[in-house]
């Protein structure tokens, strides 16, 4: 038929083939492939059915999603115009039946549902993310879903997008049989068999016993608003995914398609929708490094190491083998080994005791991981991953050991979060091997990996390493090598800026409550409680003599640290907390200390607004991002964006700082930074290249367009 859709015979079955790799999207050219092979089949008396396959890897993943960004830059009809294409398949005299392998999402599972009957093979999997991407299922989804799976599985899977096993949508009526062995035969047989029946074939849109009882409808879709409300925080699709949803309950098929089509462009236009569109395509983007060849050869990981089993040595471990890799486990002492693998037993528990693993994978895992004293067995290693005290000193003695008890062609990784990753690299005698792997905690949790090149790590080394972060479910984002890298350096000028709020006269739930709002997963000072203070107060020690003199510091938090109150683990520090339970509770002798000190210091205290709170901690992220950018510590701004939503609670529907800097305009960000440092001094000193950008009215994301290898 095309090169995207091949229509082929098997006897009287006709079979169509989408062949559009990687995923098999609908981009153009595949729904109308299908619809003149449907009419041709429907048309030749020697066929009786039809099989719709995908070809390669998987079934169709959906519409293409690049042809969003299409419709919303007006280049293209924001009418999708896939329903009268479904509407063939489902009025199709003859009978067709869907083959479904690898994952039938979006656009796929709504064609799907177009046609007659579905098969899929049992590791098969089918859902509606579009939520995901900030808009509902577009066409069709929300409108036949319900009546095949009712109210409450429609209502989940379109608010929520998670991908459901066939033998799941089995149960609840989205597919009709699981086919062990081969897929295509196994379909061909089903096409053939409700041929021979004679009944005319069952079209999903004329079914209404799933969703005819009024009273169930109304308690699904209750129980679908509320779960909306408390895991869906800010987010625009989800709530409108289930109004779409009801229409199918209180609508006839036709109108609730034309409602479902208001409520995706309500979606689609929104800035929420931009910005997840951005976060699906920048999570690809960053494994692709410039400079680096496609081809690169990789160093093989079959075997690891970590040093150190404290709190991140433990999660890094469990990652190696969560994904499969044995991994030797080095402690000082019997107890601290004992400790640590009590940790990860811990962990693994309690994912078995939720149900998210089993006994015999948990044991697996643990089997896996090899608890050692000495370096006696490291040889063996092909990667060790050092996790002990943010020491220089300690460091650079364990590289120093590592590159003594390791192979020469093994990488040596460390989880510093600040320290000179080529100073680290300094203490032994192969720097090309040596990177930072900057994990986050929890380790085992966190899906991303700052990847720090030092100046002499080779390209095997970071290819090895971008291979490896995806191995391990993780999203590895290259970065330079400087202090905090580009996480905790911009993190620092964004916490920096909470504390200078709070002495000048914010309170702390006020700031902590204002970017809450914003969509952070924590406000920035109980993220400071939540990873300990102490952490932060022994880096400003270590660096004290780097500080310029004259540069206003923020004063509060070390004072904190002074009086014990580390943040949870001391049951105080910006909040109390009533242990073991760690809900933040206001403390009037924090304000107290704020208060002295903020007079000591002669700042004259004043009412702030949520506006400034804003401004000032997002805008000193975008400011010190900028920096980073023109120095190239940061390859492109979505890196930063990517960096921030995986590793630091970002909300991904603002699309990351540097893509929320566009969206309110790069002019008027500029402006007020260049008001802060009127106000506040060099601190503020506006980055150049936020600058260039916004005199010349380009964007970050222009920036990005010129780093495109
Ligand atoms: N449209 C366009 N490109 C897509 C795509 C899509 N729907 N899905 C994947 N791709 C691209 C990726 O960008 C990537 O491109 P690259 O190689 O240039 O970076 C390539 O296909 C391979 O994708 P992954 O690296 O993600 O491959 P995986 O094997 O890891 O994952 C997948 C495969 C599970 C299918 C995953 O790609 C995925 O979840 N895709 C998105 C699915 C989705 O959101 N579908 C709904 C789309 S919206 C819709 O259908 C609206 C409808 O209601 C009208
Ligand atoms: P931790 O104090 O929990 O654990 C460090 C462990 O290293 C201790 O168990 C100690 O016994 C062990 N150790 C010390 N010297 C050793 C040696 N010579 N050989 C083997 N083990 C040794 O520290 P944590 O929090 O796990 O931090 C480790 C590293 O990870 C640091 O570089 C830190 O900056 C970095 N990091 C920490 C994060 C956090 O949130 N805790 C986040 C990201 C990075």
């Amino acid at each position: 038929m095309s090169d995207l859709v091949s229509l082929t015979k098997d006897g009287d079955i006709a079979v169509i083939t989408i062949n559009n790799p990687p995923v098999n999207a609908m981009s153009p050219g595949v729904p109308e492939g299908i619809l003149a092979s449907v009419q041709a089949a429907e048309k030749d008396s020697a066929i009786k059915g039809m099989v719709l396959i995908g070809g390669g890897r998987t079934f169709i993943a959906g519409a293409d999603i690049k042809e969003f960004g299409k419709i919303t830059a007006g280049q293209k009809d924001r009418k999708l115009g896939i329903h009268p294409i479904l509407a063939v398949i489902e009025n199709c005299a003859k009978p067709i039946v869907c083959a479904i392998h690898g994952t039938a999402f979006g656009g796929g599972l709504e064609t799907a549902m177009a046609c007659h009957y579905r098969v899929a093979v049992p590791s098969a999997l089918v859902g509606q993310p579009e939520c995901k991407l900030g808009i509902i299922p577009g066409a069709a989804g929300t409108q036949r879903l319900p009546r095949l799976a009712g109210v409450a599985v429609a209502a989940e899977m379109c608010a929520f997008g998670d991908p459901v096993p066939a033998p799941k949508a089995l149960e609840a009526g989205i597919i009709d049989k699981l086919i062990e062995g081969d897929l295509l035969a196994g379909a061909v047989a089903f096409a053939r068999e409700k041929a021979a029946s004679g009944k005319p074939p069952r079209k999903t849109c004329d079914q209404t016993d799933k969703i005819s009882n009024a009273q169930e409808n109304e308690t699904a879709l209750a129980a679908a608003r509320a779960n909306v409300k408390k895991r869906s925080r800010n987010l625009l699709a989800p709530r409108k995914a289930v109004d779409a949803v009801e229409a199918a309950t209180k609508l006839p098929f036709e109108q609730g398609i034309a409602k479902e089509a208001e409520l995706f462009n309500d979606c689609l236009f929104s800035d929420q929708s931009k910005a997840l569109i951005h976060v699906f395509f920048g999570e690809r983007a960053v494994a692709k490094v410039p400079g680096i060849a496609k081809d690169q050869a990789l160093i093989p990981i079959k075997r690891a190491a970590v040093v150190g089993g404290g709190t991140m040595g433990g999660g890094i471990t469990m990652n190696y083998a969560n994904a499969g890799i044995p991994v030797l486990f080095k402690e000082i002492s019997q107890e601290a080994l004992d400790r640590g693998l009590g940790i990860i037993k811990k962990n693994y528990a309690a994912t078995v005791a939720k149900g998210r693993l089993t006994q015999k994978q948990m044991d697996e895992r643990l089997a896996l991981i090899e608890p050692v004293l000495s370096f006696d067995r490291f040889k063996e290693a092909d990667i060790v991953t050092e996790a002990v005290f943010e020491e220089m000193a300690l460091k650079k003695k364990v590289f120093a050991e590592l590159d003594k008890v390791t192979r020469p062609d093994a990488i040596l990784a460390s989880n510093t979060s600040t320290l000179n990753v080529n100073e680290i690299a300094s203490a032994t005698s192969r720097p090309a091997q040596v990177i930072g792997h900057h994990y986050f905690s929890p380790a085992n949790v966190m899906r991303v990996i700052e990847v720090v090149r030092g100046d002499k790590s080779s390209d095997a080394v970071i290819a090895t390493s971008m291979a490896l972060s995806k191995k391990l479910s993780k999203v590895g984002i290259l970065v330079g090598n400087c202090r905090g890298f580009v996480g905790n350096r911009m993190f620092h000028c964004y916490q920096r800026e909470a504390q200078f709020l709070a002495e000048e006269g914010a309170t702390i739930e006020q700031i902590d409550g204002a970017l809450y709002e914003f969509g952070m997963a924590m406000g920035p000072l109980a993220v400071g409680d939540l990873a300990g203070l102490d952490v932060g107060w022994r880096i400003r020690k270590e660096y004290k003599h780097l500080e310029p003199a004259g540069i206003r510091q923020p004063e509060v938090a070390d004072q904190l640290c002074e009086q014990g109150r580390y943040g949870q683990k001391t049951g105080a520090g910006w909040y109390k907390y009533d242990l073991p339970n760690r809900t933040p509770i206001a403390d009037p002798a924090v304000q107290k200390i704020i208060e002295e000190t903020a007079a000591k210091a002669g700042i004259k205290r004043r009412t702030i607004s949520s506006e400034e709170i804003l401004e000032r901690t997002l805008y000193a992220l975008v400011n010190e991002g900028a920096t980073i950018l023109a120095e190239g510590i940061a390859l492109r701004a979505v890196d930063i964006d990517m960096l921030y939503i995986l590793g630091y609670g970002f909300p991904a529907f603002r699309g990351g700082p540097m893509w929320y800097a566009d969206t309110v305009g790069l002019k008027k960000v500029y402006d007020k930074v260049c008001e802060f440092e009127k106000q506040h001094g060099s601190l503020w000193e506006p980055s150049p290249l936020l600058k260039e950008l916004a005199t010349s009215g380009k964007t970050f994301a222009d920036f990005d367009k010129t780093k495109e290898s």
